[in-house]
């Protein structure tokens, strides 16, 4: 069995002018497929064939890790995004409101955060596996909370690959559009799930 990902919910350029369908293009088009393809060449003919794509994350390391979580991550990241704005689900608004105080809070706290996320990597809204309340967290490379119990609500590709083309050095930019893009709707039935 093989790994792969599911096609795009949109058309690659239905995210402008937040996202260009060239981004989307290089993004979902080259820099995923690669890591889809790398993980199935390391896999093939070894017991790890057998998995899921979430129990490697779970479960593998090295290489095989690293490109099994970027298909991963990469496919969360891309059903967390949506053209057409979304309300926020009452619960889920209410789960934000009680554990970071307001929703200008979770948002300034997730801006703040994948900014300045050094480096390579990823930033979660998840429900903290010790706690079960919200919170933002961030990943390096191809780390994804759920390795530590977590559950994963959302996330934001900061990678470079991600914005460059649009945004160059404007991280932050980038991650404040990202948030008018948001599928609260996919969130909600991450906190459900
Ligand atoms: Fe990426």
């Amino acid at each position: 069995m093989s790994i792969s990902v599911n096609p795009l919910k949109f058309p690659a350029n239905a995210l402008e002018p937040f996202i260009s369908a060239k981004t989307i293009g290089f993004h979902y088009g080259k820099h995923l497929q690669n890591y889809v393809n790398t993980a199935n060449t390391l896999i093939k003919d070894s017991d790890l064939d057998k998995l899921s794509l979430i129990e490697l994350v779970k479960q593998s390391s090295g290489a095989v890790f690293n490109n099994a979580a970027q298909a991963y991550n990469h496919q969360f990241y891309f059903d967390g995004l949506t053209p057409v704005k979304t309300e926020v689900p009452a619960a889920l608004k209410d789960k934000i409101d009680q554990d970071f105080g307001s929703f200008d809070n979770f948002k300034n706290e997730f801006i703040t955060k994948a900014t300045g996320n050094f480096g390579s990597g990823w930033t979660w809204l998840v429900v903290d596996h010790a706690s079960g309340k919200l919170a933002v967290k961030n990943t390096s490379n191809a780390g994804n909370p759920i390795t530590d119990g977590d559950r994963i609500l959302l996330t934001v590709d900061v990678w470079e690959h991600a914005y460059y083309l649009d945004y160059q050095n404007l991280r932050k930019s980038y991650v404040e559009k990202f948030l008018d893009h948001v599928d609260w709707n996919f969130v909600n039935s991450n906190l459900n799930a």
